[in-house]
This record gives C-alpha cells, sequence and structure tokens, in this order.
C-alpha cells in the first residue's frame, strides 16, 4: 500500500462537549472538507466528544476492564453508532466515501484481529476511506473503553502509518505556563491539567501524548493540530509545516 495516513477526529471538534449528544455541524463540515481533498490513503478514527463520553460517565465505564451495567454498555454504544452515522454522511455530503467498522470488527483483547490489516488494506484498495471510533469492548463478561486515540495507535502500529494527525479543539499540546509545545521529544514528560475542561473518560490529553509518543517511537511522524482550523489540518495530512505541535517519528531509540 503506498502512503498512509491516520487521522483522529478529536470529539472536542466534532461534538459539542459541553451539551450531551450534540454534533457541531459546522466544525465537522469544514473538518470533512479538508479531508476531501487529501491526496493519500487514508484512514479515519472518531472520539466520543459528548455522545459517547457522555453516556459513559454517567455509567461509570473506563479504560479499566469491569463488569459494568448492561444499559450503561447499550447507551454508550448506541451513542457512539449514531455519531459514527453522522460522521459517516457529513464526509459522503463532501465526496468523502467511508466504510464505517465497528471497532470490536477490527481490535479486541488487546491486541489488532489477525485479519485487521488485511481488511482495511482491502478497503483502502477499492478507493474507500476505513472508519472506526473509540467504543466499548467485551472481555469474557467485563467491558471497557478503548478510547479513539488508542484505536488510533494500535492501528497505526500494525499498518505501518506513514503518518497520523490528531485533531483537537486546541492549538497543539501546551506546557506549563499554556505554551505551545512545538516540538516534542518521544519520551518528554508533561503535567498536563486533568481532568479537562470538558469532559473525558479515557485519559484526555494525557493519554493522548502517550499513545502518540508510542507510534512515533515506531517511526511514524504524529501532528497535534487544531480541528477547529481546517487548514491545519490539509497542512498536517500532506505533511506539511502547520500550526501545531509535531513529535518526529524516531526508530531504534527505544
Ligand atoms: N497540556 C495540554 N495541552 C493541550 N490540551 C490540554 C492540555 N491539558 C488539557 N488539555 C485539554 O485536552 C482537551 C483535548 O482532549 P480531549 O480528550 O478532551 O479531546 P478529544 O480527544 O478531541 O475528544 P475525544 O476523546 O472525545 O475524542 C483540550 O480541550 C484541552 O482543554
Ligand atoms: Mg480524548
Amino acid at each position: 500500500l503506498e502512503k498512509l495516513v491516520i487521522l483522529k477526529m478529536g470529539g472536542s471538534v466534532i461534538t459539542n462537549k459541553r451539551i450531551p449528544m450534540a454534533v457541531n455541524l459546522e466544525a465537522l463540515d469544514a473538518l470533512s472538507v479538508a479531508v476531501s481533498q487529501a491526496s493519500t490513503n487514508l484512514l479515519i478514527v472518531h472520539g466520543g466528544g459528548s455522545f459517547g463520553h457522555y453516556y459513559a460517565k454517567q455509567f461509570g465505564l473506563g479504560t479499566e476492564l469491569k463488569a459494568v451495567s448492561r444499559e450503561g454498555v447499550a447507551k454508550t454504544r448506541s451513542a457512539m453508532l449514531q455519531l459514527n452515522i453522522i460522521v459517516t454522511k457529513i464526509l459522503e455530503k463532501q465526496g468523502v466515501y467511508a466504510y464505517s467498522l465497528p471497532p470490536a470488527s477490527l481490535v479486541g483483547f488487546g491486541r489488532v484481529a489477525a485479519h485487521g490489516a488485511e481488511l482495511l488494506e482491502s478497503i483502502m484498495e477499492g478507493g474507500l476511506v476505513p472508519i472506526t471510533y473509540g467504543d466499548v469492548l467485551p472481555n469474557h463478561g467485563r467491558y471497557n473503553i478503548l478510547s479513539g486515540d488508542s484505536i488510533t495507535r494500535m492501528l497505526a502500529l500494525c499498518l505501518k502509518a506513514d503518518r497520523v494527525v490528531f485533531t483537537s479543539d486546541v492549538d497543539g499540546l501546551y506546557a506549563s505556563g499554556n505554551k505551545l509545545v512545538r516540538s516534542i521529544g518521544i519520551r518528554d514528560k508533561f503535567a498536563i491539567d486533568q481532568p479537562d475542561r470538558g469532559l473525558d473518560v479515557t485519559g484526555g490529553m494525557a493519554l493522548k501524548l502517550c499513545e502518540a509518543q508510542e507510534i512515533a517511537r515506531n517511526g511514524v511522524d504524529v501532528y497535534f493540530v487544531n480541528g477547529l482550523k481546517p487548514e491545519r489540518v490539509i497542512k498536517a495530512l500532506k505533511g506539511e509545516i502547520v500550526e501545531g505541535s509535531l513529535i518526529r517519528g524516531t526508530r531504534n531509540a527505544r
């Protein structure tokens, strides 16, 4: 497969995290236009925003595997499905034809499914854009949330992506003092205020940074850009210099 770029559409971009079950249509529209201008193979992962996180929080679901309410699992999952359909439809409007896959068809039990890479590559060979999302996954009677950021990491490593672009509602990663960190080392540590001001049950920016650094330690460049600024997303998808934070992929540095 030629060049592959993975785009994480942050829930903080495509939804209004302050209002339960509210899509940020304007942002999603603009982001879809940006995506329609990408010329490489693309795989999209979207987050939960005020859809998934809302119910997950209400019912106490998290990244830790545990016995949880059936109602909570069902409601969190149906909210994510609903958001996925909306995202898929808006992409379609911009001529981006997506092939939607529930995460459970790609990953489970801590790993990418045996046929995961072949499935995704087959879809991209046909010119469609695979899209998946953060979701609740089962593990022998217990459940946990696999965040969109974690799925992004698993798929990036499995597919040997050329580049990963994380979008959120901020310009990138901020160090203390609200200073944007333009270049992040693969092992740099930052004090990240938790919990973030929106709602996030899967670790917010702190987990995103961990996942991003793990991706970069495998030789893949990772960008953090503001998804509310489509022209930045276009640049990052192309691998151009852009306002935001960059973690240069560095191999043999483990
Ligand atoms: N040091 C930091 N630098 C940048 N953002 C930070 C920092 N600390 C906390 N944040 C918060 O992290 C948020 C982005 O992470 P969050 O998980 O909320 O969004 P997301 O990943 O786009 O959403 P989702 O998890 O639904 O996909 C920003 O809105 C910002 O307020
Ligand atoms: Mg998040």
